[in-house]
């Protein structure tokens, strides 16, 4: 289970990796499976390389949800999110093909909006992430890389200044935002949207197979370039407090509302408590 220093390091730094009771049989089928779903993508319109980073979201397969289901995740979403009960928002899977000779960049945004209140609040009022590692990432296969403190120094700005949300928003695109200011709210936003502040430079989320990464999605993150010899495999897993409400776009919250109900199918009935209420 998650420690208190680690879960201090998560709220101070923005991000922390803990082991999992995963097994080497789950960690195996669910790279087997990932390699059938992911090979190299076809190239984007008028370019000529194909896509190394292929992914698939809302995952049903039964090896998926052997993880999804795992009662290790939703206690460590518990005690990250000062709640006893938390659901399920979302699911999906990455596979980054290896590019050994490639320029290693990073595709830096933020997802979510929070101000400082949303995550010092109990429940925090916070959608958070596990990055389950089915295979070793080291700082060379496309490891995730963030910005230590960034989230924090964000939300102060939002809390001085609340105009991180304005630019290029259209809010009738998105539920439970009254303006544009609104928070908490999941929002990609990119470097020419971010305040004029002095962050750290980013930095690699590496782990081994089996261990699962939490990254504060508020923080500034982006997925790299693999230049190493071996694929890239992650599983994410978003998670809520029950009774939180985030600002969303509608794409995303119809997504929710059209995937739940069809993994409640496929859990366990005594995980069925991770489906949120208000789906049907
Ligand atoms: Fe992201």
């Amino acid at each position: 289970m998650i420690t208190n220093t680690q879960i201090n390091t998560f709220e101070q730094e923005g991000a922390v990796t803990i082991d999992t009771p995963l097994t080497d049989d789950q960690l195996t089928q669910a790279a087997q499976l990932m390699d059938t779903l992911l090979p190299l993508g076809p190239p984007r319109p008028g370019e000529k390389k194909p896509r190394y980073r292929v992914g698939e979201n809302s995952l049903l397969q039964p090896s998926f949800v052997s993880i999804i289901a795992n009662p290790f995740f939703e206690e460590v979403m518990k005690k990250l999110l000062y709640t006893d009960n938390v659901v399920i928002t979302n699911t999906a899977i990455r596979k980054t093909h290896p590019q050994p000779n490639a320029k290693f960049e990073i595709g830096e945004h933020t997802d979510i909006t929070y101000g400082l209140a949303d995550m010092a609040s109990k429940p925090r009022r916070m959608d958070l992430g596990l990055f389950i590692w089915i295979k070793d990432v080291g700082p060379k296969t496309a490891p995730l890389m963030y910005r230590p403190k960034s989230h924090l120094q964000i939300a102060q700005w939002m809390d001085d200044r609340p105009t991180y949300l304005t630019k290029s928003t259209d809010i009738n695109n998105y539920v439970n935002m009254q303006d544009t200011h609104s928070r908490p709210a999941g929002h990609a936003k990119h470097p020419d949207d971010w305040p004029d502040l002095e962050f750290e430079d980013p930095i690699p989320v590496v782990g081994h197979a089996g261990q699962v990464s939490v990254v504060n999605q508020a923080a500034i993150h982006g997925a790299s370039t693999n230049v190493d010899t071996k694929p890239r495999y992650s599983f994410f897993i978003g998670f809520r407090p029950r009774d939180v409400v985030m600002g969303e776009a509608k794409s995303r919250f119809n997504g929710r509302q059209s995937y739940l109900p069809k993994l409640r199918e496929v859990l366990p009935p005594d995980r069925h408590h991770l489906i949120p209420d208000d789906v049907q």
